[in-house]
């Protein structure tokens, strides 16, 4: 992604009219879920950890840039949070890679079952 957003020609404007066409778009197809053995567990440390930044039902705050969790796929989600944690997610939000270092495996498995499990807007 980075050699097409070095692009000179890529303007600003450019960049917004791809962002607003995007956020038009429905949410396509069916979403990769989780085993659906863990939400309990992921809801909790969602609502205690995530839900401040990312909204009550991970909708996100648009405002604040926060993005929305709801709607992706149960391996993005396990993938990014993954990364996240290990640092190797390089722009990620310094609060919330302190919030997630701490965690175990279980934990960032239950916190994308859960997240997968949600309705997609
Ligand atoms: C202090 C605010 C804050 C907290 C707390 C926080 N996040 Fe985030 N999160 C962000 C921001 C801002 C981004 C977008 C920039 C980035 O990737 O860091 C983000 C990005 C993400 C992404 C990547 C989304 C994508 O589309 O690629 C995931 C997944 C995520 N957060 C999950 C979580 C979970 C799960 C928790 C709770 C354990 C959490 N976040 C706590 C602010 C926060």
């Amino acid at each position: 992604m980075a050699p097409i957003l070095d692009d000179p020609d890529l303007t600003l404007d450019a960049i917004a009219d791809v962002a607003s066409y995007l956020a038009s778009l429905p949410v396509a197809g069916p979403t990769g879920k989780g085993p659906g053995t863990m939400i309990g567990l992921g809801r909790s440390l969602y609502i205690q950890d995530c839900a401040r930044c990312h909204g009550a039902n991970g909708e996100g705050i648009a405002e604040q840039f926060n993005p929305r969790l709801v709607g992706q796929h149960y391996g993005y989600l396990l993938r990014e949070l993954k990364l996240i944690r290990s640092g190797e997610r390089g722009n990620s939000n310094a609060d919330m890679v302190g919030v997630l270092k701490p965690y175990a495996e279980l934990d960032l498995e239950s916190l994308a079952d859960f997240l997968s499990q949600l309705p997609a807007p």
